[in-house]
């Protein structure tokens, strides 16, 4: 992905200073509340949130002390709902690394989720924009509902589509549609040009959450940080199992090994299940309705300005669309 390592490499001296930023916000005298934070920061992450902001804010007048302003709270919203979501399913390793509820346990894993939220609200304050801070609430409340939806739909092997994807609109997407949004905003952009990258956004990060969906079922532990068939394991059944159910002839077999692994708890091999939905055109299917998102995503940049940020935003765009880890 040498394109999205060029992006990296331009911003590079913008996104150490949020990097930085990211550190001091999260500090704390309190020894465990610094230990948990520390160990999440140091896990790393792709800093797509703040790469969004970056970009979206080169719109308007970019100002680097602004851009932290609204990179550090997106990154650190971001970060506390993983914290959530690994107690949630149960998760132990992200990114490679043991996950906060794992190295510690749940009840702390919740309160470091609390407080790096609460430290994410200390920094937007900094920005004096009321419609900022509604824009930013209305995310986060949209994405606790995502994520109650998720665990309603758990093992719901009747839910359709339209079910699947207003649940990642509300878990995923939104808070990557106004990590664009806000950028901008904060930049002082038009409204119109705002608007246009909420647009980017949003559709971006439906192809983001398709590809991370896809990528539990076919990827390797090694490229994922975790062990693939986690999303069905903790009953979350996704896009491509949808459309591989379409399918009369495999819909019996899936839905077996769907009750063998719910009635297990998830606490199996789930390799055939996973067989099953790489050998349909489940994999396939998904693929192309991202790349919907994804074109959609892009037509939304044109009538932008030309310039390297909009280059910049279609390669990035381009990387989540293609995206192995
Ligand atoms: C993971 O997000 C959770 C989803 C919304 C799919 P990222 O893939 O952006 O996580 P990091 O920050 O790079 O680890
Ligand atoms: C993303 O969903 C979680 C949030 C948006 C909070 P996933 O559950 O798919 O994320 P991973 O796969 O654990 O990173
Ligand atoms: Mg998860
Ligand atoms: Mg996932």
């Amino acid at each position: 992905m040498k394109n999205l390592i060029d992006i990296y490499s331009r911003k590079k001296k913008d996104i150490a200073a949020i990097e930085k930023a990211l550190e001091e916000s999260v500090y704390t005298d309190h020894a465990m509340l610094r230990e948990t934070s520390n160990h999440l920061l140091k896990a790393g992450g792709k800093r797509i949130r703040p790469v969004f902001v970056l970009l979206s804010g080169e719109f308007g007048h970019y100002r680097l002390e602004t851009m932290k302003c609204v990179a550090v709270p997106l990154e650190l919203i971001h970060m506390a709902s993983l914290v959530h979501d690994d107690v949630i399913d149960d998760a132990n390793t992200r990114r490679g690394q043991l996950t906060v509820r794992s190295k510690w346990d749940n009840r702390i894993a919740m309160f470091t989720g609390d407080y790096i939220f609460a430290k994410a609200l200390g920094v937007i304050t900094q920005i004096h924009k009321p419609a900022v801070h509604q824009i930013m609430s209305k995310a986060i409340v949209e994405m606790s509902i995502g994520e109650m939806e998720q665990i309603r739909f758990f093992f719901h092997s009747e839910q359709t589509i339209r079910d699947y994807l207003l649940r990642i609109r509300r878990k995923t997407a939104l808070l990557i549609a106004i990590s664009c949004k806000l950028g901008a905003m904060a930049a002082d952009a038009p409204d119109w040009i705002c608007n246009k990258l909420y647009s980017f956004g949003y559709n971006i990060g439906m192809t983001f959450q398709i590809r991370d969906d896809i990528l539990d079922l076919i990827g390797t532990e090694k490229q994922i940080g975790k062990p693939p068939g986690s999303d069905v394991k903790q009953g979350n059944i996704t896009l491509p199992v949808l459309y591989a159910l379409q399918d009369p002839s495999l819909k019996p077999l899936i839905l077996a090994e769907l009750e063998r692994i719910h009635k297990l708890d998830g606490q199996t091999d789930v390799s055939g299940f996973l067989d099953m939905i790489r050998n349909s055109d489940g994999i396939e299917k998904a693929e192309a309705l991202s790349r919907k998102y994804l074109d959609k995503a892009i037509a939304s940049l044109d009538k932008l300005p030309g310039g390297q940020a909009k280059k910049d935003l279609i390669e990035v765009a381009h990387f989540i669309g293609n995206r192995s880890y």
